[in-house]
C-alpha cells in the first residue's frame, strides 16, 4: 500500500505523523517518506521526544483521543472503497479526514448516563434525569424504592407532558449498598442502551439518621449507602466508560465541610466521597474524569417555594435558597468534555455562598 501525503497544507502535521507511526506499527510496514521534508521534521521531533509507535502519550487524554481518531480512520474508513489510502491518493488532506470524522461523531449514538436516587419527583435525582434527557442522553434512573409517582408508565406520562423522550429512559429498582444489585443496574443499562456508559451520577443517599436509631447501626448503614454504594457502582460502570469522554460525579454535601450535632454518619460519608473523588480521578487519569458536587440547602420540598420563609432566602449571600436545577446544571457541565475536559478530582460547592459566611453568636 502506498500513502501519498499532500504538500504541506493547513492540516495538523503532528497528527499526520502520529497516524503514520501507528499505521507503520499496526501494519508492520516500514515507514518510507519521499519528498516530504516537512513531515520528516515533525516526525523527527516526535521520535526525538521518545514518542514512538503506539507507546507515546498512552496514559493521557490527548493520546486517547488521537488513538480513537486513528482507530476510526484505520478501521472504519480503510476497509471501504473510500478508505484512507484512496482519500490520500485523491490528494485529500488530513484536515478533510478530520472533518469526515467530526461529521461521523456528530451522528454517533447518544450518550448514556446512570443516575441514582431518582424516586422523588421533586428531588435532585429526578431533576437530573429530566436535564440529561433534554440534553439528548439515554438515562438509566435507579432507586431503592419504586418511583414515588407510581410505576414507570405513570412517570412516563409526566415525562411526556414535559415533552421528554420516553424511549430514552429506563428505571431500575436496586439497593446500591449491595454490590450484586449495583452490578444489575449496569447490566440493565448495557442491555437497554448498549455497552458504552458515559456518565455516572451517584446521587442516591440516606438522609440524616433518625436520632432514635442505634447509633452504631445508623452510622454503618449511612456509610454503606452514601459512600460504599457510590464506590460499588463506580467499579461496575468503569469498564463500560469510553476513555476520554466519560465522567463520574459524586453528589456530596456541604455537610462534608461543616456539621450539625448527630450527623456523624452522613457527614463522614459525604466527606468520604470527596476523598473517593480525588483518589478515583488519579486512578482513572486519562480515562474518566471524577468530580464531586457539594450542594448546600436545596429546596426539594413538594410544596415548592411556599415551604420557605423570606428569611430562608435572605440568609443566603445570593439571596435565595437553592433549587435542584442548580445542582443539575453543574452536573451537565461536568459531564461535558468540551466544557470541563480540564477538570478532574475537584469538589464544587453549590450553596449560594452560605459556607463562606462568617457566623457570630447572637
Ligand atoms: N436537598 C438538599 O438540600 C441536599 C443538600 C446537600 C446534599 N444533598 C444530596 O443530594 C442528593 C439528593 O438529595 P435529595 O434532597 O434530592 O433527596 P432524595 O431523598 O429525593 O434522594 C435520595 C434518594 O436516594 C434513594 N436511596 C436511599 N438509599 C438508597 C439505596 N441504598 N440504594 C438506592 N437508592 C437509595 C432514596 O430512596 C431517595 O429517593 C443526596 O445525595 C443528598 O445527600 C441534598
Amino acid at each position: 500500500m502506498m500513502i501519498i501525503i499532500p504538500k504541506k497544507d493547513n492540516y495538523d502535521e503532528e497528527f499526520a505523523c502520529w497516524v503514520l507511526l501507528l499505521l507503520a506499527q499496526v501494519m508492520h510496514m516500514p515507514l518510507v517518506l519521499q519528498n516530504s521534508s516537512h513531515l520528516q521534521i515533525s516526525l523527527d521531533k516526535l521520535i526525538h521526544r521518545g514518542h514512538c509507535g503506539g507507546l507515546f502519550y498512552h496514559n493521557s487524554l490527548a493520546w486517547t483521543k488521537v488513538v480513537k481518531r486513528i482507530h476510526n480512520i484505520v478501521f472504519s474508513q480503510a476497509p471501504q472503497s473510500t478508505g484512507l489510502s484512496r482519500k490520500m491518493e485523491d490528494n485529500v488532506g488530513a484536515e478533510t479526514l478530520v472533518e469526515v470524522l467530526d461529521e461521523k461523531q456528530r451522528k454517533k449514538k447518544p450518550r448514556t448516563a446512570i443516575i441514582t436516587g431518582v424516586a422523588r419527583p421533586t428531588g435532585i435525582g429526578r431533576t437530573l434525569v429530566y436535564r440529561y434527557l433534554e440534553k439528548g442522553y439515554q438515562v438509566i434512573g435507579s432507586d431503592l424504592r419504586e418511583l414515588d409517582d407510581g410505576d414507570q408508565q405513570k412517570t412516563s406520562s409526566v415525562m411526556s407532558a414535559k415533552k421528554l423522550p420516553l424511549d430514552r429512559f429506563h428505571f431500575v429498582q436496586a439497593d446500591i449498598q449491595d454490590p450484586s444489585q449495583a452490578k444489575r443496574i449496569v447490566e440493565e443499562a448495557v442491555h437497554h442502551f448498549g455497552n458504552h456508559i458515559h456518565v455516572l451520577v451517584n446521587n442516591a443517599a440516606r438522609a440524616n439518621a433518625n436520632l432514635d436509631m442505634d447509633r452504631i447501626k445508623s452510622f454503618a448503614d449511612t456509610i454503606a449507602t452514601n459512600l460504599n454504594g457510590a464506590f460499588y457502582l463506580s467499579e461496575c460502570v468503569i469498564p463500560y466508560m469510553p476513555p476520554g469522554e466519560s465522567s463520574i460525579i459524586h453528589i456530596s454535601s456541604t455537610r462534608a465541610l461543616q456539621s450539625e450535632p448527630f450527623t456523624e454518619g452522613y457527614s463522614a460519608a459525604k466527606a468520604g466521597l470527596c476523598g473517593l473523588t480525588h483518589s478515583q480521578a488519579i486512578t482513572l487519569a486519562g480515562k474518566v474524569r471524577v468530580n464531586a458536587v457539594l450542594p448546600g440547602w436545596i429546596n426539594t420540598n413538594p410544596l415548592g417555594k411556599s415551604a420557605l420563609r423570606p428569611e430562608d432566602h435572605q440568609w443566603h449571600p445570593v439571596g435565595r435558597v437553592g433549587v435542584p436545577n442548580d445542582v443539575a446544571l453543574l452536573c451537565l457541565f461536568l459531564s461535558d468534555e468540551e466544557c470541563s475536559g480540564f477538570i478532574t478530582g475537584q469538589q464544587f460547592v453549590v450553596d449560594g455562598g452560605a459556607t463562606k459566611k462568617m457566623v457570630y453568636p447572637e
